[in-house]
C-alpha cells in the first residue's frame, strides 16, 4: 500500500448549503479545485466529502433510530450522494484535475458488524496519478443499510494509506474557546476540551464533538496529525497543502 500526504475531508457544512435542500455550495467547491489546480506540485491526496444538504437531508426523512426504514429511502440517498459526486468531478475536471470517483457503496460493506473494505482502486488510482474522491454513502450489511460518514472512511483511509496529514475541511476556522482558535490540542486534551465546547458552541456541538471524538481515536489508534480548519475561506487549502502552520486547530500525540 502506498503511502499519501493528506487524506482530506471536505465537510457537507462547507461544499452544501445545509439549509437548502439538494443545494451544492458551488463558489466553495470551485474555490476548492482552483486552489488545488494552482498549487504547482501537488502533494499526493485522497479527498473524502460529506453528504451536507445532500445526503443528510434524504437520510434525514428515513432514518429511525439509526435504522434507513425504506429500500426506496436507500435508493434515494445514494441517488443524492451520486448526484453530489457529480458536481464535485465536473468542477475538478473544470481545472483540469484527474479526478477519480470512487463508489463507497462498493468499497465498504458491514459484515458481522465489522467494517470490511475493497480499497485498492484508491491505491491503484494514486498509482495512475489521479485523484481518488470518495464520499459518505449509504452501505450494506448482511440484513441492512446503515449510512458509512465520511468522517469514517477518511479516516479509516488515513490510517491504511499513513497520512503524513488528516484534514478536515469544515465552514470553521478550528476548536474556538473564549473566542480564540485553539491552534494546538494533545490527544490527552481532547477529553477535557469536548465539554468546554458543549458550553460555548451549542450550534455546532454535534458536528464539532463528533469530530473530535474520531480524531482521537484516530490518534490513539496510530494516526499521525489530524487538523480541523476552515475550507471555505479562500487561501487556507493552499497554506494546508504547503504545510503552513496555525491555520486552524492541530491536533497531535501527546
Ligand atoms: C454523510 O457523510 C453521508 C450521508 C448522509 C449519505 P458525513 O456525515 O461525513 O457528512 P457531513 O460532512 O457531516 O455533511
Amino acid at each position: 500500500m502506498n503511502n499519501v500526504d493528506f487524506v482530506i475531508k471536505l465537510g457537507g457544512s462547507a461544499i452544501t448549503d445545509k439549509k437548502s435542500p439538494l443545494t451544492a455550495n458551488i463558489k466553495v467547491i470551485e474555490n476548492i479545485a482552483f486552489e488545488l489546480s494552482s498549487i504547482k506540485k501537488l502533494p499526493s491526496i485522497i479527498i473524502v466529502y460529506g453528504g451536507g444538504s445532500f445526503g443528510h437531508f434524504i437520510a434525514n426523512k428515513y432514518i429511525h433510530n439509526g435504522k434507513i426504514i425504506s429500500s426506496i429511502g436507500v435508493a434515494e440517498i445514494h441517488s443524492a450522494m451520486l448526484t453530489l459526486t457529480e458536481i464535485i468531478t465536473s468542477y475538478f475536471i473544470k481545472y483540469k484535475l484527474p479526478v477519480f470517483p470512487i463508489n463507497s457503496s462498493s468499497s465498504f460493506i458491514l459484515s458481522n458488524g465489522e467494517l470490511n473494505s475493497f480499497i485498492k482502486p484508491i491505491e491503484y488510482s494514486l498509482n495512475n496519478n489521479l485523484i481518488p474522491i470518495i464520499g459518505g454513502d449509504v452501505i450494506l450489511s448482511e440484513k441492512d443499510v446503515r449510512i458509512l460518514s465520511g468522517d469514517k472512511i477518511a479516516s479509516f483511509l488515513a490510517k491504511e494509506f499513513n497520512a503524513k496529514t488528516l484534514a478536515f475541511g469544515t465552514d470553521v476556522d478550528g476548536i474556538i474557546l473564549d473566542n480564540k482558535i485553539l491552534h494546538k490540542v494533545r490527544l490527552s486534551e481532547i477529553e477535557n476540551i469536548i465539554p468546554k465546547i458543549k458550553v460555548n458552541q451549542i450550534d455546532v456541538t454535534g458536528g464539532m464533538v463528533n469530530k473530535l471524538l474520531e480524531i482521537k481515536n484516530y490518534i490513539a489508534s496510530g494516526g499521525r496529525k489530524a487538523i480541523i480548519f476552515n475550507i471555505t475561506r479562500f487561501g487556507m487549502l493552499t497554506k494546508l497543502l504547503l504545510g503552513e502552520e496555525n491555520i486552524g486547530t492541530e491536533v497531535d500525540k501527546d
